[in-house]
C-alpha cells in the first residue's frame, strides 16, 4: 500500500507531483504530503490527512516554488491516520525528507538504539527510523546521502520503496526499493519515479523497474545510475511502456468502476487475442508449450491468491480438475505461507494477483520455489514484482484497473484460467478436439455476450433501489457459481458496507438457513447447468422461510421465473463459461447500491488497491 512519487526536471514540480497523487490514491488514502526543495535550498514539507485533495486545499495559500520533489499517499499501518503520522517524514537536523510505501519490521529496535544517540520522534511511524537512522549516518560517517541510504538500509528488516530528498543538494533524489514495488521514468531533461508507471505515462513511455535491494541515482542533467547495497553499479534496462494515458482516466463514466465494468467486453476481448487460434481449435498460452514437461509431469497443481484473485483461484481449481482430471487445492496466500506447507518439484504452483505486488502472494511464491515447486503467474500490472518472481506465466492484458473493487480483472482472470485449462488438458489429452472447439468457439463469442449482459445495467439500476438499505445479503450458487457467489458478496461489503455472505446453496441447510426472513435477501446465481435442477430446491428453502430473491437465470428459464421475486436473464453458454457471465449482473448490482447510499466506490474506506503489507 501506499504510493510514492518523486520528479525531478524544468516542470512544474507540484503540478506532476499531485497529478502523480492522483493517479495512485488507489493505493491509500488516509492522509498525502508533498516536500520540494527550492533552487535556493529551502525545503518545504506540506501534509495533510485525508485525501489528496485536501493536500491541496491545504498547499493553497503555500509556497510552491521548487525544482525537485517527492510526495506520498498513504495506506496506514504503524499509528493512525493523521497529520502527524503523514509522510514526507524529515531528520531531526531538518535536512532530509523521506517517504516510504512498506513496513520496517525491526522499527522498534532501530528506534530505541536512535533515541539512546540522542535522536527525537515526531511521529509512530515505522518510517520515521528510515529518515532519522539515514541522517545519523550520514553525520557519522560524513559521506553521501546515497552512502548514507545504502548503509542504512543494510541495517533494515521489511519491505520498502523509498525516495530521499535532501536540503543541501537540490539537484538529486535517491530511491531504492525492496519488496515493494519503485519505477522510474526517463524523460527528456527530466525524470520521474513512483510506485507504478502511471504517473508519468503521459511524459514518456521509457521506464526502468528497480530491482531488489537497489538504490537509484536520480540526477539532474545526468544519466541514471543504480547501484546495490554494496555499491556495484547495475545495467539500466529501459523499457517501453505499453500503457496509454486514455486508460487512467474515466472517459465520461462517473467513476472508474463503472467504466471497469462497461469495459469488460473489450478487455475481454484483449485478453483472448491471439490466444484463441484457428477458429477456436487451439488455445496457445504464454509459457505452457515452453513449459510442457512442468505441465505434463505435475501431480498436483497449488494454487494461491487472495480476495478477489482467490475466487478466481477457486474456478481455477474447478476448471482444471474438470478439464485435466488433476488435482487441485487452493489456498489463501496469507495462510499458505505460514501453514507449514508440503511441496516438491513435481508440484506445479499458480499465483495469481490483479497488482502483481500483493506481499502475501509474493511470499506464498518465494516459498514454492524454495521448496523446487515450478511457480506459473497471473497477472495484470506487467512489469510488477510476482511476474519477477514466477518460473514462467501470462497476463490478463485487460488494462489498468483504478477503481479498488476488482471487476475487469476477475473476468480476465477466470478467461486466462479457462484457457490455461484447456491448453493444459490440450497436452494432457484429456479432453477430445471437439470439447476444445466447442469451448474454444465460445470463448471467441464472450466478448459479444458480456455486451448483452451490460444491457441488464438500466434493470438492475432499478432493482438495486429496492434493496439499497437491506442490512444482510446472502449469495448462493452451486459448482462454478459457489466462486461467483463469493466474490459477489465481497463487492457488496467492499463498495456499499452492507454484511453480505457467500455460500455454497446447499451448505445453507446446514445453518444459515435460520438466518433467512423477509428482511434478507439472497442472490441465487441458478444458470442451466448441471446442478440447475438441485439449485431449484435451494431457491424453493429460500422462498418457503419469506426470503425475497434475486436469481441470475439462463435466459428462457421458466422455472426460477416462477418462484425468485426478481431474475436477471443471461445468455447460455457452457458451463465452464458461465463465471464470466454471471459475475457482471452481481458488480452493476454492488455498484448501484452503494452508489444509492452515497459511497465513494472508487475508493471504499479502509482499502486500498495494492496490499503490499501483510
Ligand atoms: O492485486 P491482487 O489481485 O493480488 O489483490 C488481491 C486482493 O487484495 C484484491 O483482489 C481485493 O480483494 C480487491 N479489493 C477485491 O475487489
Amino acid at each position: 500500500m501506499c504510493g510514492i512519487v518523486g520528479y525531478i526536471g524544468n516542470g512544474n514540480v507540484y503540478d506532476v507531483l499531485i497529478k502523480g497523487l492522483h493517479r495512485l490514491e488507489y493505493r491509500g488514502y488516509d492522509s498525502a504530503g508533498v516536500a520540494m526543495v527550492s533552487p535556493e535550498g529551502k525545503l518545504k514539507i506540506y501534509k495533510a490527512r485525508g485525501k489528496v485533495e485536501n493536500l491541496e486545499q491545504y498547499c493553497k495559500d503555500k509556497d510552491l516554488s521548487g525544482c525537485v520533489g517527492i510526495a506520498h499517499t498513504r495506506w496506514a499501518t504503524h499509528g493512525e491516520p493523521s497529520d502527524l503520522n503523514a509522510h514526507p517524514h524529515y531528520s531531526d537536523d531538518g535536512r532530509l525528507a523521506l517517504v516510504h510505501n512498506g513496513t520496517i519490521e525491526n522499527y522498534k529496535v532501530l528506534k530505541d538504539a536512535l533515541t539512546q544517540h540522542g535522536c527525537k520522534f515526531h511521529s509512530e511511524t515505522d518510517t520515521e527510523v528510515l529518515v532519522q537512522l539515514i541522517e545519523y549516518i550520514k553525520v557519522k560517517n560524513d559521506c553521501s546521502l546515497v552512502d548514507a541510504v545504502r548503509e542504512a538500509l543494510k541495517q533494515v528488516v521489511g519491505a520498502y520503496a523509498i525516495a530521499v530528498l535532501e536540503k543541501d543538494n537540490p539537484d538529486q533524489i535517491i530511491a531504492a526499493r525492496k519488496s515493494s514495488p519503485l519505477v522510474i521514468g526517463i524523460g527528456e531533461d527530466e525524470m520521474f519515479l513512483a510506485s507504478d508507471a502511471t504517473p508519468f505515462v503521459e511524459y514518456t513511455n521509457e521506464a526502468v523497474y528497480l530491482k531488489d535491494e537497489e538504490v537509484a541515482i536520480i540526477r539532474r542533467g545526468e544519466p541514471l545510475k543504480i547501484v546495490s547495497l554494496e555499491n556495484e553499479e547495475s545495467a539500466i534496462d529501459v523499457k517501453t511502456l505499453e500503457m496509454g494515458i486514455s486508460q487512467l482516466e474515466k472517459g465520461g463514466y462517473p467513476h472508474f468502476m463503472l467504466k471497469e465494468i462497461f469495459e469488460q467486453p473489450s478487455t475481454l476481448l484483449d485478453c483472448i487475442r491471439g490466444r484463441v487460434v484457428e477458429g477456436g481449435r487451439r488455445i496457445m498460452l504464454n509459457g505452457v508449450q515452453d513449459n510442457k514437461e512442468k505441465f505434463l509431469g505435475e501431480k498436483r497443481i497449488v494454487i494461491v491468491a487472495c480476495g478477489t484473485s482467490w475466487h478466481a483461484a477457486l474456478l481455477g481449481k474447478y476448471l482444471i480438475q474438470d478439464m485435466c482430471r488433476l488435482p487441485v487445492e487452493v489456498e489463501y496466500a496469507s495462510e499458505f505461507r505460514y501453514s507449514n506447507p508440503v511441496l516438491d518439484p513435481s508440484d506445479l504452483v499458480i499465483a495469481i494477483s490483479q497488482s502483481g505486488e500483493t506481499a502475501d502472494t509474493l511470499a506464498a511464491i518465494q516459498i514454492a520455489r524454495g521448496m523446487g515447486a515450478f511457480v506459473y503467474g497471473i497477472s495484470n500490472v506487467v512489469g510488477s514484482s510476482i511476474p519477477r518472481a514466477t518460473d514462467s506465466g501470462t497476463y490478463i492484458h485487460v488494462g489498468p484497473e483504478i477503481g479498488v473493487a476488482s471487476t475487469k480483472a476477475f473476468t480476465g482472470q477466470v478467461m486466462v484460467l479457462t484457457m490455461l485449462a484447456v491448453s493444459i488438458a490440450q497436452l494432457r489429452g484429456t479432453m477430445t478436439s471437439e470439447q476444445i472447439a466447442q469451448i474454444g468457439s465460445c470463448i471467441l463469442r464472450i466478448p459479444r455476450l458480456v455486451e448483452d449482459v451490460l444491457k441488464l445495467a438500466p434493470a438492475i439500476e432499478r432493482l438495486s433501489l429496492i434493496y439499497t438499505y437491506a442490512r444482510n445479503f446472502l449469495y448462493l450458487g452451486r459448482g462454478y457459481s459457489y466462486p461467483v457467489a463469493l466474490e459477489g458478496a465481497l463487492k457488496l461489503k467492499e463498495i456499499s458496507y452492507i454484511h453480505a455472505e457467500g455460500y455454497p446453496a446447499a451448505e445453507m441447510k446446514h445453518g444459515p438457513i435460520a438466518l433467512i426472513d423477509a428482511e434478507m435477501p439472497s442472490v441465487i446465481i441458478a444458470p442451466d447447468d448441471h446442478l440447475y435442477e438441485k439449485i431449484v430446491n435451494n431457491v424453493q428453502q429460500v422462498k418457503a422461510r419469506g426470503g425475497s430473491i434475486i436469481a441470475i437465470v439462463t435466459e428462457g428459464d421458466t422455472v426460477i421465473r416462477n418462484i425468485a421475486d426478481h431474475v436477471l436473464e443471461v445468455p447460455r453458454v457452457p458451463e465452464c463459461l458461465t463465471p464470466i457471465i454471471t459475475s457482471i449482473p452481481l458488480q452493476l448490482l454492488s455498484y448501484y447500491i452503494a452508489i444509492n447510499k452515497g459511497k465513494n466506490v472508487d475508493m471504499p474506506r479502509n482499502l486500498a488497491k495494492s496490499v503490499t503489507v501483510e
